[in-house]
């Protein structure tokens, strides 16, 4: 089982998006996957058509070790999604004063065994909010979608600061598992010299597949499923089902990597 954070202190560079589409194309693959929905906003909630009723449960009753993820999981496209609500944003604030509020996460997936899923996707919010510190505190890898646009590189150089404070503190085993360029077009010079700029920064952490930008991928989470299901055929489909293969073999040669230095 391993766990994955969707990661950017930027908001709106396709976080959400990148989190519902990899899971729902890797769960077509047959792979068994949970996302959870860190973000107050619920847009990944949303995203999937689904709406936490007052006085039900979701995510927050996973961080404080009151539900189980089975408990709190509604299937979507094979998916099980544990989703968030509005009062998540309330919630943080109570939860801001408890010791050890970082860790949350952490200790309820260590809780969850090891068979059940091969992924746990988790979406976190724009900033460096409790929820995002939950995320890099429990996560093993993160991933981190990117605008091909020139301000992109600062937003990445403060989240790799970011991930070496998490990496002295809190999780020795975090890392950058994959960045990967959202709404990009290699037409675009601009474009390609950010893609330029971030491969001479991070080699080849940078995904050779990127997401061009597509309309269906926002009308589909307006209608409550993923790009793949709103239209197969489309670009954004076609390029979330690449990425998914990319994100595959990633995970096998890492694996790999791993049991070979281990
Ligand atoms: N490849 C894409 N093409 C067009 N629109 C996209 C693409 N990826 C994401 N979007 C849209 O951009 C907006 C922000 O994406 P979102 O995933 O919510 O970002 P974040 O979670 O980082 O804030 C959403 O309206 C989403 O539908
Ligand atoms: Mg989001």
């Amino acid at each position: 089982m391993k766990i994955i954070g969707f990661c950017n202190l930027k908001g709106g560079v396709g976080k959400t998006t990148m989190c519902q589409n990899l899971a729902s194309a890797l769960a077509s693959l047959g792979r068994r996957i949970a996302v959870l929905d860190l973000d107050p906003q619920s847009n990944l909630t949303s995203g999937w058509g689904i709406t936490v009723e007052e006085g039900e449960p979701y995510v927050y009753d996973f961080l404080v070790g009151e539900s189980s993820l089975s408990d709190l999981a509604i299937k979507r496209e094979g998916v099980d999604v544990i989703p968030s609500s509005l009062d998540l944003a309330v919630a943080e604030l109570q939860l801001e004063r408890e010791p050890g509020r970082d860790s949350l996460l952490r200790s309820s997936l260590e809780n969850v065994p090891k068979d059940e899923y091969d992924y746990i996707f988790c979406d976190s919010p724009p900033q460096l909010g409790l929820f995002t510190r939950n995320v890099l505190a429990a996560a093993d890898e993160i991933m981190v979608p990117l605008e091909s646009e020139f301000y992109s590189l600062a937003g990445v150089r403060l989240l790799d600061s970011t991930v070496k404070l998490f990496q002295k503190r809190l999780n020795k085993g975090l890392e950058v598992g994959g960045v990967v360029l959202t709404r990009h077009n290699p037409k675009v010079v601009i474009n390609r010299d950010v893609q330029r700029e971030v491969f001479a920064y991070y080699g080849d952490v940078l995904y050779r597949r990127f997401v061009r930008q597509n309309i269906s991928i926002v009308e589909a989470s307006g209608a409550g499923m993923s790009v793949l299901s709103y239209d197969r055929n489309c670009n954004g489909a076609r390029d979330y089902r690449l990425l998914a293969e990319e994100f595959e073999e990633r995970q096998e040669s890492h694996g790999e990597k791993k049991t070979q230095s281990a």
